[in-house]
């Protein structure tokens, strides 16, 4: 352990007696206990989850970065998600459901859900979902059927891939077609602030080109009206009609696919990254029982959406294979009210709060006249995700949500990872605002340099596999080998986050150094959104930068060039803007679009961002000598002025 220097006094909150006295991790020594981390590994896989079938070695990394962990093992996550708690706990509520509108709840018990998995399971099996390569596509709202559905593909050892829904059919499409799915399960609609989002027709938008689909499951929840495909679409309620609660856990080797889910790098095409039954399970479930101190009674809020990575490790696949209580919310965090969390947490009890800076931030600048509205001693413990904190806004969910009572989970991980890899441990840890604090037990990063070389600042590396990693790109194991690895005495996973160490070991991020944008903490491409601009027919070359944003930490700002015969002009920048949200969807809109003549580029035609960022900030723009035409700079510089 690096924690060498003393810690000088000031700015550090130490975990209370009490939080220390209960947590499941409350000795220093972990860490050195981990430092053998296959031995490590290997004892919360054989503790904490069950198996078919043992195991014969911890990893395989003979063919690396192809890693393979839990080699020659049987399990199936759902197995450790529902059959093992049912015999002990089946009347303990699993899912507490919020509907946006005030009315509408839904308390399952783990034993209900087990059994609706099971029908659901063997609704998909009627439609031909069996084979191991089968993906099924879930576009869904936050409702309970759809962990359902990702918990049933799961069970018969199909594969899921969820698609955030407020992505636009065109993403859907790209998504459905890359995958090759052969099933679509889908609803009606969903509630978001009072209004009906229809799910349905955008589903059918996509599936105007997608050969590969079959099927489309049609969930009944807001009963607007909606188009049914003759003998391609079917209701849940009606596919399900007669078949049995009951279906086989099958067990599946530890490498068995679980899911791809899409996430944005630095080209057009986002990456379907692949996750696996053993290794994920073992990842997922130790972190949600040692970063939040989850026991038995606990009631877990993690607010993000399914759709992203948070949702799958941490409301559905961790939370569910601890056993715990998990809370589901449907809408808007302002509606019909800004108090509407604040409100459910006082009706729900909830123990543990879950959420991103951006929602702190949000909720910051509505004031705290908000929370005070409501008893939230419920809590006990806060967490946030997917962005870097600010200290001033960490100080006041600390006050405001967890009454100066509650300590700070700052956990840093990404899509790739799979689970939380830089995290405090609440009983031992002495948190920092700001710093997401130290590597999990058994996970290993480090810093380093241009050159590769370890260093106090420069890219977070992880420098040896964890179980929860992926094991791939979907189709494309090429780019999956090259993109993320570099051999430096071992192989090495680069993350394209900047990050630096303190005197006492802590992790500082500061944030994407690659092409990747977090708007509201999503995770977006500027070669997506410059795709997406590029297909408009007055476009001829785009670039889109990160601008930061008070609350949603960063928005997309565009830079264009356009066809000629073609004017720049308040209609055609609104109409660019309707056609992003057609492409991706509403959260990839720039906030503003320039029209220049040229983009800044080097003489090799590499345009560089870095320079337009620096001007649509006010900054010095540096070196520009790399530039082709430096006059660029200038030019873009007035049309700028010209519209501020
Ligand atoms: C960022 C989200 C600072 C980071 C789980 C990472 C963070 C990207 C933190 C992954 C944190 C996530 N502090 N930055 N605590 N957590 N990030 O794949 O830039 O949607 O690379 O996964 O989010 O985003 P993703």
């Amino acid at each position: 352990m690096s924690n060498s220097k003393e810690f000088s006094p000031g700015e550090i909150y130490e975990p209370s007696e009490e939080t220390r006295k209960y947590a499941w991790v409350n000795n220093e020594r972990i860490y050195e206990m981990a430092q053998d981390y296959l031995t490590f590994w290997d004892e919360v896989a054989k503790n904490d989850v069950e198996w078919f079938e043992p195991y014969e070695d911890v990893l395989d990394d003979s063919n690396a970065p192809f890693y393979r962990w839990f080699v020659g093992g049987k399990i199936n996550i759902t197995h450790n998600c529902l059959d093992r708690h049912i015999k002990l706990k089946g009347d303990k509520t699993a899912i507490i459901w919020q509907g946006e509108p005030e009315n509408e709840k839904e308390k399952i018990t783990y034993h209900e859900l087990y059994q609706r998995v099971c029908r659901f399971a063997n609704a998909l099996r009627t439609l031909g979902v069996e084979e191991e390569e089968d993906v099924v596509t879930i576009y869904m709202g936050m409702v309970p059927e759809l962990p359902i559905a990702m918990l049933a593909c799961a069970r018969i050892g199909a594969i899921h891939s969820v698609v955030f829904g407020g992505f636009s059919s065109k993403a859907l499409r790209d998504r459905i077609n890359d995958a090759e799915s052969k099933v679509v399960v889908t609803m009606d609609g969903y509630y978001r602030r009072g209004k009906v989002v229809e799910t349905k027709r955008i589903v059918d938008e996509a599936l105007e080109n997608a050969p590969s689909v079959e099927s489309v499951v049609v969930l009944e929840r807001t009963g607007n009206d909606v188009n049914m495909v003759e003998g391609r679409d079917v209701w849940w309620h009606e596919l399900e009609e007669g078949l049995p609660d009951k279906c086989e856990c099958r067990p599946l080797d530890s490498e068995h696919t679980l899911f791809i889910l899409y996430t944005s790098g630095t080209t057009g095409k986002p990456k379907g990254v692949l996750h696996v039954h053993g290794g994920y399970n073992v990842g997922t479930h130790i972190t949600t029982k040692w970063v939040f101190d989850l026991k038995d009674r606990d009631i877990f809020w993690c607010t993000a959406d399914i759709g992203w990575i948070t949702g799958h490790s941490y409301v559905v696949y961790g939370p569910l294979s601890v056993g715990a209580t998990v809370l589901m919310y449907e809408g808007a965090p302002d509606h019909p009210q800004p108090d509407r969390w604040w409100s459910i947490i006082e009706q729900y009890g909830v123990t543990i709060l879950y959420t991103a800076p951006t929602a702190i931030r949000y909720f910051m600048k509505l004031g705290e006249e908000w929370p005070k509205k409501h008893d939230l001693s419920s809590l006990r413990l806060l967490g946030t995700v997917g962005e870097t904190i600010d200290p001033k806004a960490w100080k006041w969910y600390y006050k405001h949500i967890g009454n100066e009572r509650c300590p700070i989970v700052d956990t840093w991980w990404q899509t790739e990872t799979g689970m939380i890899m830089i995290t405090p441990l609440p009983g031992i840890t002495k948190l920092k605002p700001g710093s997401a604090t130290l590597p999990f037990p058994g996970i290993e990063v480090d810093i380093r340099d241009e050159k590769g070389y370890s260093a106090d600042s420069g890219e977070l590396v992880i420098t040896n596999p964890w179980p929860a990693m992926f094991r791939t790109l979907w189709g494309e194991p090429e780019r999956f080998a090259k993109q993320y690895w570099r051999s430096n005495g071992g192989l090495i996973y680069y993350t394209g986050d900047g990050a630096r160490k303190d005197e006492n070991g802590y992790y500082w991020i500061i944030g994407r150094i690659d092409e990747v944008l977090k708007v509201s903490g999503h995770r977006l491409g500027s070669a997506e959104i410059e795709g997406a601009l590029i297909s408009h027919e007055a476009v001829s070359e785009a670039a889109v930068v990160g601008k930061p944003h008070e609350i949603k930490g960063e928005t997309p700002v565009a830079f264009v060039v356009l066809k000629t015969g073609y004017e720049p002009s308040v209609e055609l920048e609104e109409d660019l803007k309707k056609h992003v949200r057609n492409e991706i969807g509403a959260i990839a809109v720039p906030e503003g679009i320039y029209f220049v003549e040229q983009l800044p580029k080097t003489r090799s035609g590499k345009i560089m961002r870095r320079i337009l960022l620096a001007i649509e900030k006010g900054e010095e723009v540096g070196d520009i000598t790399t530039l082709e035409d430096v006059t660029v700079v200038e030019k873009i510089k007035e049309v700028m002025m010209a519209r501020k």
